[in-house]
């Protein structure tokens, strides 16, 4: 019988928020951070322009898109590379730089791709302890760092608790780490934050060759179906992961939505503003419920049902309306459940069966 390597077997698979509910019922599918308004209708446009040309290789390097994110971001094209989904560039991160024996630190409760990708290469997957309302402890994942540590992955914001560690606590865990230690920071809601002390890291990066910043269009672009994320890191950085990465790793399309969705500021700032609003609106609603609702700066919203239970049959009294949010347990959040922010109809129709479940069954 033919085997995979040992630490293959050791991977929990990664589920998805369900998207499926019954025959002919509306679905409200808040359960993977997406955006509640779609893609931009630009970069819709973009890939429907590329099409004729699918029978093309898509330009293996992504010139216009790197150029178009430098411009955006202030930083030198140069030092950027492409990927299908930050997933890809997570995953070709540990290919490069973690393998048998190697330690892959992150916090607990943390995503679950780094666990996944870090068993996939061989390398063991350690996870710190977080402060109270799950806010990262850098005391602690400096403190876990051992000799093997190759890579820490900090989802800055993360998911999914939604918390973040500002500009001054990633400078000072940084400073505590050995030079060959690779700081990944994941900046995947990145946009969603107003707090002038935090940094999505572009500077950090500039600074020191051991910080890298993913990013991806799967969230305030809405664009997940497509694709596409992004690093920046520094040159021997890049180098490794244009060695190790696919010759054709983005497609055609994705290229030309990400490079239309840079240049849509106002769908954006549109996005941006319904979602601050909508998530303080839906965090008061529910905490008047009695709730207790974590302090979030994405476009989500953790939840503590009070027991693994009451968060299950809350789940299922939802889906069963068609309202489909993401249980937590492969989190180790069993008695939470994750709403992604929605449009503001979608959002009134969680509290209000939510309120419905809870007043027949509290
Ligand atoms: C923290 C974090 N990082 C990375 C990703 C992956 O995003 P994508 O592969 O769609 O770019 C996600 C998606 O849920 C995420 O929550």
């Amino acid at each position: 019988m033919i085997k995979a390597k040992d630490s293959i077997y050791k991977i929990t698979p990664y589920i998805g928020g369900e998207s499926k509910s019954k025959e002919g019922q509306r679905i409200i599918k808040l359960s993977s951070n997406e955006g509640a308004f779609g893609p931009s209708p630009m970069a819709v446009k973009a890939m429907q322009e590329v099409a004729k040309d699918i029978h093309r290789y898509p330009d293996g390097s992504c010139h216009d898109l790197r150029a178009a994110l430098a411009y955006k971001n202030n930083i030198p094209a140069e030092n950027i590379v492409c990927g299908a989904g930050s997933d890809e560039i997570i995953s070709l991160l540990c290919q490069a730089y973690a393998g048998d024996g190697d330690e892959v630190l992150y916090p607990e409760h943390g995503f679950l791709m780094y666990p996944i990708r870090a068993n996939s290469v061989g390398a063991t997957p350690v996870t710190a302890a977080v402060k109270e309302n799950f806010k990262v402890d850098v005391r602690a994942l400096t403190n876990a760092v051992t000799d093997k540590t190759k890579i820490i992955f900090i989802a800055n914001p993360s998911t999914p608790t939604g918390s973040y560690l500002t500009r001054d606590e990633v400078v000072a865990f940084h400073k505590g780490l050995p030079s060959d230690v690779l700081l990944v920071l994941d900046a995947a809601y990145a946009e969603y934050v107003e707090d002038p002390e935090y940094t999505i890291g572009h500077d950090l990066v500039a600074q020191h060759d051991n910080i890298v910043v993913t990013r991806t269009f799967s969230k305030a672009y809405g664009m997940g179906g497509v694709r596409l994320g992004w690093a920046h890191g520094s040159d021997e950085v890049i180098d490794i992961l244009n060695r190790v990465r696919g010759p054709f790793n983005v497609s055609i399309e994705a290229q030309a939505a990400g490079v239309a969705a840079l240049k849509d500021d106002d769908f954006l700032k549109k996005s941006l503003e319904h979602n601050k609003k909508c998530r303080e609106d839906t965090k008061q609603a529910l905490e008047e419920i009695g709730l207790k609702v974590y302090q979030s700066v994405t476009n989500f919203l953790l939840v503590n049902f009070g027991s693994p239970e009451n968060a299950e049959n809350t789940r299922l009294a939802l889906k069963d309306q068609g309202i489909l949010i993401r249980q937590m347990g492969a989190y180790n959040l069993p008695a939470c459940l994750r709403i992604t922010i929605g449009t503001t109809e979608e959002m009134g129709l969680v509290v209000k069966a939510i309120k419905g479940y809870i007043n027949n069954h509290g």
